[in-house]
């Protein structure tokens, strides 16, 4: 009797626990199979104590059985159930860790960025120092220790954005020639990139801030050769190819004798256009050798020692390489503009 009712009971369990179509079906099927209060398998064990004590030890060892298999097939098709789901959830989320994420870019360096530093790589091979000063500048390192006192001319040569209290938004970089003269002292080679300010009309090629670098070298026998020299070393290390530049004199209080040397414009090749004013050629690069009486306001004795100084036009230059036609574009923050930098 008991024999053929688990026999039966164990047949029919595994039966519909191979046929459950979910795991849902199947805890249903454990409840009612196999479950602690009123399940099939409980209400045979109640039959146990009208099995007769000699056939109790092998019923009894018939009945575990029975409920082993019936257990392990469930737990075994519930773990199926398990790692089918799993697998389909892995197949249904899977992504590719290499595709970069939409709309997010890397960064990229600003036009002018890009040319500072490899002017700074060229100039610390050639063992100048990087230097950097202040934006908000005194009076008297901007104009008196650069040879222009109050009443010269030459101040209005640069429209001042003036502060309070003697300060100013500097209009150059020079000052920093002023600094590190007496920050270092004689010999010295430096460069000094940096914003400067001027309170002018922006058009295409003028803004209110601009980019300067500043170089001076001061050593015992510095002549316009070494200037010469090293102006072309620059130049050729910036353009990579030729470049046809004119040297004139120019006039500024701080360098004796002075000079502008001008680029034939890259963006025209020499035609005329907005950003050279038609004349076809581009102030790129004042200089000249350091006057007297700015090597002695920076603490140095000219008769000891002299020097070179110049002040390349960065945002110029940065417009030249990459033939930008409107400075403005520059600081307008415009990301259409900055990202063909990338
Ligand atoms: N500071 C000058 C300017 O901004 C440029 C310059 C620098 C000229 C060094 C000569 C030497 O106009």
């Amino acid at each position: 009797m008991m024999e053929s009712q688990l026999a039966e009971l164990k047949a029919s369990a595994l039966a519909r626990i191979a046929a459950a179509a979910s795991a849902a079906e199947l805890e249903v099927i454990r409840v009612e199979v196999a479950g602690r209060k009123g399940s099939q398998l409980t209400e045979l064990s109640k039959g146990m104590g009208k099995v007769p004590p000699v056939d109790k030890g092998r019923i009894g060892k018939l009945f575990n059985e029975t409920k082993t298999a019936i257990e392990s097939a469930l737990d075994a098709r519930q773990a199926a159930f398990a790692d089918a789901a799993l697998n389909a959830r892995l197949d249904a989320e899977w992504f590719d860790l290499t595709v970069p994420p939409p709309g997010v870019r890397p960064g990229a360096l600003h036009p002018i960025t890009i040319i500072q530093k490899e002017i700074e790589d060229l100039f610390t091979s050639m063992g100048f120092t990087v230097l950097s000063g202040p934006e908000v500048e005194t009076e008297f390192n901007n104009f008196d220790a650069l040879n222009i006192p109050p009443d010269h001319p030459a101040r209005d040569m640069q429209d001042t954005f003036w502060l309070e209290g003697g300060h100013l938004l500097r209009t150059h970089t020079s000052p920093v020639q002023v600094r590190g003269m007496q920050r270092l002292g004689p010999p010295l080679r430096m460069i000094a990139p940096g914003r400067v300010f001027r309170n002018e009309e922006v058009d295409p090629s003028h803004e209110h801030t601009f980019y300067q670098l500043e170089g001076m070298m001061v050593d015992r026998e510095v002549s316009v050769a070494y200037l010469i020299y090293y102006m072309k070393t620059l130049l050729q290390g910036i353009f990579k190819r030729e470049v046809t530049v004119r040297l004139r004199p120019g006039y500024f209080p701080f360098v004796e004798p002075g000079f502008e040397l001008d680029i034939q414009c890259l963006l025209c090749g020499g035609k005329g256009c907005p950003v050279c004013k038609q004349s076809g050629w581009v102030e790129l690069l004042p200089c000249g050798l350091v006057h007297p009486n700015v090597l002695r306001l920076g603490g140095i004795d000219p008769e000891q020692w002299n020097g070179f100084a110049f002040g390349l036009g960065l945002t110029r230059l940065a417009m030249m390489r990459y033939a930008i036609d409107d400075i403005r574009h520059l600081q307008g923050g415009d990301l259409r503009f900055l990202r063909q930098f990338a």
